[in-house]
């Protein structure tokens, strides 16, 4: 196992290392202050906001259980990567988002999560992407902050940690597993159980015309969707996550019940990046789900499709 390191500038560090710590694959985290001007900075110097640093978590992962361009997908979880120099309520330079690397070759995982975040912005990013050319580790009080300090200042959204969580519980209850239903069972258990959805499951593409209904947690459901049709049909035609605000608002949904308000559907690719099922999960809420949700399901559909095809 050889472990790779990456930096990630997310707004304030307290809570960006609270996240990258949660997450499978993750070995090491330290906070601190990288790209500035000054040896050996303070907390309080960089304050100022005059020393160029940004607040930056050092994280050490496996590369094997998390792939760098799922490491910088789940960042781009926890940022608005639209807002320059401002994340939640902290507003200067020391708060600006970047990623910053070592190693050169990191620059083809990194682009390929940054244009993909970019298409599906629809606009260029306020995000930095670039050398590491320093790192200092903050005062040893800033070090696991918000395990000090379980009530501490946060900017990320909580939802964010209980899916890293999740991810960590997700990637041992599959690994070896490789039987398809089996792991679709527990993954479905588990993203509802953990997540408090309304309904959890898998279509499996069944022939080249339409999708039959697979392992789920909840009320009853449709037994067959069609290419094209419905949330779930769209996703697959597309290859690509839908999110659906209101369902009645979406041309085609198909209504397996009338109390579900809001969709997400995502994909589950093979390696050949053929589509082999897509996981639903329905709200009877509306506008139950963003792009934290979009992002940690896309991650959780890659950690189960590497275990079963
Ligand atoms: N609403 C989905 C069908 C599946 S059920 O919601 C469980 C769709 O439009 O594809």
């Amino acid at each position: 196992m050889e472990l790779k390191k990456i930096y990630f500038a997310a707004g304030c560090f307290w809570g960006t290392e609270h996240f990258f710590r949660k997450l499978p694959g993750v070995a090491a985290t330290c906070v601190g202050f990288a790209n500035g001007s000054t040896p050996s900075p303070s907390y309080r110097e960089v304050y100022t906001d005059t020393t160029g640093y940004a607040e930056t978590v050092e994280v050490e992962y496996d590369p094997a259980r998390m792939p760098l361009k799922q490491l910088v997908e789940a960042f781009f979880t926890i940022i608005d990567p639209l807002s320059l120099n401002r994340q939640g309520e902290d507003e200067g330079t020391r708060y600006r988002t970047g990623i910053y690397y070592e190693d050169e070759a990191d620059l083809t995982a990194i682009d390929a999560a940054f244009n993909r975040e970019q298409e599906w912005q629809g606009k260029p990013l306020c995000v930095e992407k670039e050398p590491l050319r320093n790192f200092y580790p903050a005062e040893e009080e800033h070090q696991d902050y918000l395990i000090k300090h379980a009530d501490g200042y946060c900017h990320v959204d909580l939802k964010a940690f209980r899916y890293a969580g999740m991810l960590k519980e997700l990637e041992s209850l599959v690994k070896g597993v490789g039987d398809e239903v089996g792991v679709m069972a527990n993954t479905a258990a588990l993203i509802h159980e953990t997540m408090g959805f309304w309904w959890t499951g898998f279509y499996r593409v069944a022939d080249e015309s339409h999708l039959a209904l697979g392992p789920f947690q909840g009320p009853v459901a449709c037994y067959s969707i069609g290419f094209g049709k419905g949330v779930c049909g769209t996703a697959w035609k597309r290859e690509a996550s839908v999110v659906v605000e209101d369902v009645e608002l979406f041309p085609g949904h198909i209504a397996c019940s009338s109390a579900s308000r809001s969709e997400i559907v995502v994909p589950v690719f093979d390696s050949e990046r053929k589509v082999r099922a897509v996981l639903d999960i329905d709200s009877d809420k509306l506008a139950t789900f963003d792009d934290i949700d979009r992002r940690m399901l896309e991650i959780a559909m890659e950690i189960v499709a590497r275990e079963i095809y």
